[in-house]
C-alpha cells in the first residue's frame, strides 16, 4: 500500500464538536470538556503546521451557540479569554499570525482587547495562520456582506452591473483569506452548522466520530491522507485533469 504523494492542503477549517459529550461519558461537567478541547486546539495548532498547513480555521463558536445555557455560554468565553492571554507569548515566539473571522464586536470586552492585541502582535507572520471563527455565522456574514456592497453601489464604488462572485466575495469576512481545500467535522455529526456555506463550495469534507479533545495530530494525518486521496474535479471531467499523464 503506497500513499499518493503527500501534499497537505494550504487552508484546513475544522468544526471542533463533542466536548461536551466527551465530558458527559466521563461523570464531568460540559466545561471540563472545553478546557480539553482548548488544549487540542493548541496541540492541533502546531500539528496542522508540522504536516504542512498554511491556514488552520477553528470554528470556536457559533453565532446560534450563545442559545446555549447562560452559564457555558460565560465560561465559554472565560476560557477564550484565558486561552488567549496565555498564547500570546507563544504566538510570537512560534510566529503564528492569529486572525478572526464573526462579529467579534459583539464579544465580551475583555476578549476584544486581547484578540486586538494579539492580532497586532502577530500580523507580520505570513507564513502561517490561526483563524478564529468567533460569533461567526455564515448567513450572518452573507448579510453584512450584503449590506456592505449595497452601500458600496449605492456610494457609486461598485458599480451594479459588474457584480460577479470575484467582487462580492471581497465583502465576505474572508476577503483576503484562501477558501478552505479541507473541512474536518469530529464527534460524527454530518452537518455543516452555518460554517462557511460558501467559502467550503469545492472543500472536501472529512467527517470523524473522533470527539474533539481526543483529536490528535494522527487524527489529522489521516484526515489529510483522505483528502489526498481524492480527485478534485471543479467541474471538470478527470480525463481533464490528467493531460501531462495521457501525453
Ligand atoms: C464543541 O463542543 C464546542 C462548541 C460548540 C463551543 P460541543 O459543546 O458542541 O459538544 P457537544 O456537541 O455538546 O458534545
Ligand atoms: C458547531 O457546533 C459550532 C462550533 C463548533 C463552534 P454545535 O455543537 O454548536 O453545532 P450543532 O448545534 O450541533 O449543529
Ligand atoms: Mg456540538
Amino acid at each position: 500500500m503506497s500513499a499518493p504523494a503527500a501534499q497537505a492542503p494550504a487552508h484546513v477549517a475544522i468544526i471542533m464538536d463533542g466536548n461536551g459529550r466527551w465530558a458527559t461519558q466521563r461523570g464531568l461537567p460540559r466545561i471540563e470538556g472545553h478546557r480539553r478541547g482548548v488544549e487540542t486546539v493548541r496541540t492541533t495548532t502546531f500539528a496542522a503546521r508540522d504536516l504542512g498547513v498554511r491556514m488552520l480555521t477553528l470554528y470556536a463558536f457559533s453565532i446560534e451557540n450563545w442559545k446555549r445555557p447562560e452559564e457555558e455560554v460565560g465560561a465559554l468565553m472565560g476560557l477564550l479569554e484565558l486561552y488567549l492571554k496565555k498564547e500570546l507569548d507563544t504566538f510570537v515566539r512560534d510566529r503564528v499570525r492569529l486572525r478572526t473571522i464573526g462579529r467579534t464586536e459583539e464579544l465580551p470586552a475583555g476578549v476584544q482587547r486581547v484578540l486586538r492585541t494579539t492580532i497586532e502582535e502577530t500580523k507580520g507572520f505570513t507564513d502561517y495562520t490561526l483563524v478564529l471563527a468567533l460569533n461567526y455565522g455564515s448567513r450572518t456574514e452573507v448579510v453584512d456582506a450584503a449590506r456592505a456592497y449595497a452601500a458600496a453601489v449605492a456610494s457609486g464604488r461598485e458599480k451594479l452591473n459588474d457584480g460577479s462572485w470575484a467582487t462580492f466575495s471581497r465583502y465576505l469576512y474572508t476577503s483576503d483569506m484562501p477558501e478552505p481545500d479541507l473541512v474536518i467535522r469530529t464527534s460524527g455529526e454530518t452537518r455543516i452548522s452555518n460554517f462557511l456555506l460558501l467559502q467550503a463550495a469545492y472543500a472536501e469534507f472529512v467527517f470523524t466520530p473522533v470527539l474533539w479533545p481526543d483529536f490528535t495530530k494522527s487524527d489529522l494525518a489521516a484526515a489529510i491522507a483522505d483528502f489526498n486521496r481524492r480527485e478534485r474535479r471543479f467541474g471538470r471531467t478527470s480525463a481533464q485533469l490528467k493531460p501531462a499523464a495521457a501525453k
